[in-house]
């Protein structure tokens, strides 16, 4: 397994970090990453134009725009809008095709000698079967993505990822058509009862973890216009506002599934909220829409987390993974009245 020993000496905060290193290396469904930190689908196309900000070869992987069967224009302008703590999009999937993805974005990808995490989207379960065997047959990426959170075509639009059968279907047909040692990741969207539920439907079906989370469905009026704000009129939540809830999501799946590989995502623009999906159960974590502001945002927030493990004295980022689903600790105090006999300390929690 490759090591990432990075030095968190010297910053101001945290002298007890001073000189001190963190093993940030993260196993990942059997892939050795140097980092938990990769890049959110759909937030950096295929790491070209990152790669001028920050060298993308540092981060763990980069996770590529959802790729379709067929060069796509998405949807019409205005396609993004700001919220408080976030903004709504309604790209509609734009993209070059997966022909043209394998000759130039995923060539160019193994040739810089990034780990890629390709991600596939489709309109029906046979588009992500072609698409899954189209990659077979080329390599060149440790993991497929899969985004569930597309209309199907042939059960009037509704989004795979939002029933279980639905989710299953897809990921069946991407395990059967894909090389049985490449993990599959399925992308849960959080508009649904149960996450838990479609989560164990996509286990069943064959998926190797799962993405924690999609965007939220939502909406913006103009109140100059009085219409719509984005011309697809809905569109999905991301950024800081969405986080509570993906923490929850990643929570409840950890819960449920304490060995199933997680990446988790929804806001994280710091250190601390990297942390804080790992602390939930994320295994690594993507960054999205914070990229749009910091384009260098997933090195930086990799070395931002080393600093805060290194302060919680932690000499590896593996060690955090779920932390916070362990059990209460107690610690004796003593009551007022005791006489110094352990059995009769209180116990509260800490
Ligand atoms: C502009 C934009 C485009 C996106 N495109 C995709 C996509 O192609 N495939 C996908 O699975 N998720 C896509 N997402 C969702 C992100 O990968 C991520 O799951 C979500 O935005 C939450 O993370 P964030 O708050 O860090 O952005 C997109 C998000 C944004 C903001």
């Amino acid at each position: 397994m490759s090591r990432a020993l990075i030095s968190t000496g010297g910053g101001r905060r945290g002298e007890a970090s001073r000189g001190s290193t963190v093993d940030m290396s993260t196993d990942l469904a059997g892939i050795a990453l140097p980092s938990p930190l990769l890049t959110a689908s759909g937030c950096a196309a295929a790491g070209k134009e990152l790669d001028a900000f920050m060298d993308i070869t540092q981060i763990g992987a980069v996770v590529t725009k959802s790729i379709m069967l067929k060069p796509r224009a998405g949807r019409a302008t205005p396609r993004m809008s700001e919220t408080p703590s976030g903004m709504l999009n309604s790209i509609g999937l734009q993209g070059p095709g997966i022909e043209s993805f394998i000759e130039n974005d995923l060539a160019w990808l193994a040739q810089r000698g990034a780990r890629t995490i390709v991600s596939i989207a489709g309109e029906s379960v046979d588009e992500y079967s072609r698409l899954a065997s189209k990659l077979r047959n080329v390599g060149g990426f440790e993991a497929i993505e899969v985004n569930i959170s597309c209309p199907n075509v042939a059960d009037r639009g509704q989004v795979f990822a939002c029933r279980s059968e639905s989710a299953a279907q897809v990921i069946q047909a991407v395990r059967r058509n894909s090389d049985s040692r490449t993990p599959i990741f399925a992308k849960l969207s959080p508009d649904v009862t149960d996450i838990v539920e479609i989560a164990d439907s996509v286990i069943r079906a064959g998926a190797t973890g799962v993405s924690l989370i999609n965007t939220l469905l939502g909406m913006v009026i103009d109140t100059r216009t009085l219409r719509p704000a984005l011309a697809g009129v809905t569109g999905g939540l991301s950024g800081p506002a969405v986080r509570p809830v993906a923490v929850r999501c990643v929570w409840q799946v950890r819960q449920a599934f304490p060995d199933v590989p997680i990446i988790g995502m929804g806001g994280i623009r710091s250190g601390q909220d990297a942390l804080e999906f790992l602390l939930a159960g994320a295994n690594a974590v993507s960054v999205g829409t914070a990229v749009f502001n910091d384009p260098s945002a997933p090195l930086r927030i990799h070395q931002e987390l080393a600093e805060l493990l290194a302060e919680r004295g932690f000499a590896r980022a593996a060690d955090v993974i779920s932390y916070a689903h362990r059990p209460e600790e107690t610690t004796p105090v003593r009551s007022a009245e005791d006489d110094g006999g352990v059995e009769d300390w209180d116990f509260i929690s800490e």
